[in-house]
């Protein structure tokens, strides 16, 4: 069963339609990897299924059951998380602020900072991400250990499912790895995890299937393990026929 699924989504802005009906679902402890040219509508997507765009048509369920996203806020309730690809983070602020970010802990009206310390820490240890100290301004950071501050806020505001757009765009070599470490480890915790990204050997090695969009529809549906770089770019350039079969799989 498809912990999130969106089905014949589409969303037109103005004269361009940026997603002309989208089938994509994902299932618990999944992670699909979302791949396509510039202009595909990856983020769009990415929006529509975090209550950030509303689509002007199509479904969107969780177990099965439909949900209407009309805000961020809806979606975070249902439980999913998104990670822009500009984090948002306050640079100015310490570790364990920007993990709680809006959801400080409070003892009567001020913060309280112990608790809130002791579990930025958990959720980073539990996460395997390692910083010095939750007390250290976030802007002093490596962009990778940001982006995963920003991925453990994700996973802390509850998120089951996780939306990620290009989370290792920005990163050298040493913090992509890491981050790939991480969406592996939020796999293996139960959560589902979309990761659009431009890279094929990163999704190929942490995705279980990858879903290719190209201008506004799905072009391929492949499993990760059973298909190949060439076979995955083939799909992005379009040299690749688009799948006949229209992929609303529905796992019960
Ligand atoms: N807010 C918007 N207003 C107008 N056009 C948009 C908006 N967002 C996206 N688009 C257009 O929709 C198409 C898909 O964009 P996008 O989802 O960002 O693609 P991708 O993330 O795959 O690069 C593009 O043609 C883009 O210019
Ligand atoms: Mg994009």
């Amino acid at each position: 069963m498809a912990v999130l699924a969106g089905t014949g989504i589409r969303k037109r802005f103005g004269g361009v339609e940026a997603l002309r009906g989208v089938d994509i679902s994902i299932e618990e402890g999944e992670v699909v990897g979302l791949m396509g040219d510039n202009g595909a509508g990856k983020s769009t997507l990415m929006k529509v299924l975090c209550g950030a765009v509303r689509p002007d048509g199509g479904t969107i369920t969780m177990n099965g059951g439909p949900v209407q996203l009309r805000s961020p806020r809806d979606a975070t309730a249902h439980g999913i998380a998104v990670v822009y690809q500009d984090l948002a983070l306050v640079d100015q602020r310490d570790v364990a602020t920007n993990v709680f970010l809006g959801r400080e802990p409070r003892r009567g009206l001020v913060v309280d900072r112990g608790r809130m310390r002791r579990e930025a820490r958990s959720v980073l240890d539990e996460l395997s991400i390692r910083i010095a100290s939750v007390r250290l301004p976030v802007g002093g950071l490596s962009g990778g250990q940001r982006q995963c501050i920003a991925i453990a806020r994700a996973v802390h505001q509850g998120g089951r499912v996780v939306l990620l757009d290009e989370p290792t765009a920005a990163l050298g070599p040493e913090q992509q790895a890491n981050v790939l470490k991480l969406i592996t480890r939020l796999k293996e915790r139960g959560t589902a995890v979309i990761v659009v990204s431009h890279n094929v050997d990163h999704v190929l090695a942490v995705c279980d299937r990858v879903v290719v969009m190209r201008a506004g529809q799905v072009q391929g549906v492949r499993d990760a393990r059973s298909t190949n770089a060439a076979t995955i770019v083939g799909l992005i350039l379009g040299d690749i026929a688009a799948d006949t079969v229209v992929h609303t799989e529905v796992v019960s």
